[in-house]
């Protein structure tokens, strides 16, 4: 009982109810509460309300009520545990108990973080201090400090130490949440001389801070320890007073600081957010998407923000965000820019923000010099792992562009993308094909496995003239048809150069079955000397099964999204479905 009273804390202290159902209803602010039209019964004017202080829903339609848990629960029609495990599951929380944190405990250390807070920002506030003189000295302006709840510890060896021991707080628990630390027999403050940030998740709760030092001394950055409250990986720095804006914007600015974000706040900037001091986690990816998928990087110029901006893309790629990077000039970072350039110029940089393709193509640029050989080679074989991770209609439009740019034929591009990305494309492949029901393309599957015309036509090539195995090989994850596929295994195990298949020796290596699709290819399937044109038909049949898989896809995504809420979503699937068909039409 006590663990399952623990998570249930633990979700509810994370997972914020307006946040939850927001993603599954419209809530429009209402006063202090939200209102929306109710998933629960039908209705046309909105009684579904939300409370974000009180964290429950009621609906004055159908008297629908609970909390973010009862939510959930009816909503995916899950039990209590299935709606624990799947915010849990969403929310990067861990289902297994974690020992001492008792629900007791877990607020306490709320309670605690919440007062050291209040300390450090009366600090900062109520009195003539070096941490205001240096935030102003930057530029920053008082009612933005106020919002982020800015603090200053002072040079003292106790004063927040003092502070506690009056008010009699367990001195574990400050040393568990790294306020203070002991050694050689005393106690003192961890923060002395430091400008401090409170990190606030999006219930609110204090659940950790930065320092940034005043003099030289190291750390520059401080951060609270890892505690059953703090985990870096599983929050954001300013997400508690941006998330709405992120919403609005349908964009999220992330950058690596705590300066970058409230300076970028301060001038105008308000969908912004910041990874804790560490490269972006799977978690934290996925704790964006639930406000955003279009995510710029803005990281620092230097080496090692690009790095983290190589690694923060794949993150977020695979996260299913769309994910772009922005090049800030001249070494600065997104405070020192703005700073000095203004909101306007940065959102001129916001705008020539390169996505995933473009960033990793425009390294390699850098990188290789495609005046070379082996640059040109290089080029083409990380290139082509690059576009093997889009759709082949994205893909598409690089090839074209990256063949004008550097002048290696889209053919080379092409088949270098086939090579690389075979295994992937056989999972591809299989699993649309899975869902296939018609029998729609020249490709598609015949009954019990049996072989398809496509497979039939392929082997009887490589049967005839065997120079056809390697020009087959890019496009092997065709044979799908158990039979075809072991047919197609044996003759490239029995495969010479220069020497035609030898088919005594195939039909040897077959079992029964498999040797029924041989011979029905053997005698059924006539070439009429045109083997030329039979293969290319494939190649292109092949092509157009591909490009018509991801048409039905399209038009199945589109027939689930929202009309309202996915609009942006929606158009551009229309767009890339007319480029599709259009291509289509051309090609008859
Ligand atoms: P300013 O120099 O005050 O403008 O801060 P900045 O945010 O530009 O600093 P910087 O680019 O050096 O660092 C970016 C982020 O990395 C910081 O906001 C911290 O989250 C983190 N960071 C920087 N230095 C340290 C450090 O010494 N320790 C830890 N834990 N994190 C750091
Ligand atoms: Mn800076």
């Amino acid at each position: 009982m006590g663990i399952r009273n623990n998570i249930i804390d633990e979700i509810k202290s994370r997972c914020n109810i307006v946040d939850v159902i927001g993603r599954h209803v419209l809530l429009k602010k209402s006063g202090s509460n939200y209102k929306g039209v109710c998933p629960f019964h039908n209705e046309k004017t909105p009684s579904f309300v939300v409370s974000d202080t009180k964290q429950i829903f009621t609906c004055f339609g159908c008297g629908a009520t609970g909390d973010v848990i009862e939510f959930v629960q009816r909503y995916n029609n899950l039990d209590f545990l299935g709606a624990l495990e799947k915010l849990c599951d969403e929310y990067g929380i861990e289902m297994k108990p974690s020992g001492y944190q008792t629900e007791q405990d877990r607020t306490a250390l709320y309670e605690i973080n919440r007062e050291a807070a209040t300390f450090f920002y009366r600090a900062f506030f109520n009195n003539p201090n070096p941490g205001y003189d240096y935030m102003k000295k930057r530029g920053f302006v008082p009612e933005v400090l106020r919002k982020f709840g800015i603090g200053y510890a002072d040079d003292e060896w106790d004063s927040l130490y003092q502070y506690f021991i009056k008010k009699g707080t367990d001195l574990q628990i400050l040393l568990k949440l790294g306020l203070i630390s002991y050694s050689k027999g005393k106690y003192f403050d961890k923060y002395r001389n430091r400008i401090i940030f409170p990190i606030i998740n999006t219930r609110r709760k204090v659940i950790g801070f930065g320092g940034r030092t005043l003099g030289d001394k190291e750390p520059k950055y401080l951060n609270s320890p890892e505690s059953a409250i703090f985990q870096k990986k599983n929050n954001l720095y300013g997400l508690n007073l941006t998330r709405q804006d992120i919403n609005k914007e349908k964009c999220v600015i992330l950058v690596e600081g705590y300066m970058d974000v409230i300076s970028l706040y301060q001038n105008g900037i308000r969908n912004v957010s910041a990874s804790l001091g560490t490269a972006l986690t799977e978690n934290q990816a996925a704790m964006i998407k639930r406000y955003s998928d279009n995510v710029i990087l803005a990281y620092d110029a230097d080496e090692a923000g690009q790095t983290a901006a190589l690694r923060g893309l794949d993150i977020l790629h695979k996260a299913g965000c769309k994910a772009k990077v922005m090049h800030i000039s001249d070494g600065k970072d997104p405070d020192d820019f703005i700073k000095e350039n203004g909101k306007e110029e940065f959102l001129k940089l916001v705008s020539n923000a390169m996505s995933f393709a473009d960033y990793k193509i425009y390294l390699l640029r850098q990188r290789l010099d495609l005046n070379t050989t082996e640059g040109r080679v290089e080029f083409l074989q990380e290139t082509a792992k690059i576009l093997g991770e889009l759709s082949p209609v994205e893909a598409d439009i690089y090839i074209k562009k990256i063949a004008r740019e550097t002048n290696i034929s889209e053919g080379a591009i092409r088949l270098e993308i086939n090579v690389n990305n075979n295994s992937e494309n056989i999972k591809k492949y299989k699993k649309v094909s899975v869902q296939d029901t018609g029998n729609k393309y020249q490709s598609g599957r015949t009954d019990s496995g049996f072989g398809t015309m496509l497979e039939k036509n392929l082997i009887k090539l490589m049967l005839l003239n065997s120079s056809y195995v390697n020009m087959i090989k890019p496009y092997e994850w065709v044979f799908q048809s158990p039979s075809a596929f072991k047919i197609y295994d044996v003759i490239k195990s029995v495969y010479k150069l220069d020497e035609e298949i030898d088919v005594k020796k195939v039909e040897d290596s077959l079992e029964t079955e498999d040797n029924k699709l041989l011979q029905d290819i053997m005698e059924n399937i006539h070439l009429a000397d045109k083997e030329e044109q039979v293969f290319q038909d494939c190649i292109k049949s092949i092509k157009e099964a591909v490009l018509a898989k991801r048409e039905q896809e399209i038009i199945q995504l589109i027939s689930i999204l929202d009309d309202e809420k996915d609009r942006d979503k929606i158009d551009a699937l229309t767009i890339e479905l007319m480029k599709l068909q259009k291509g289509k039409i051309k090609d008859r």
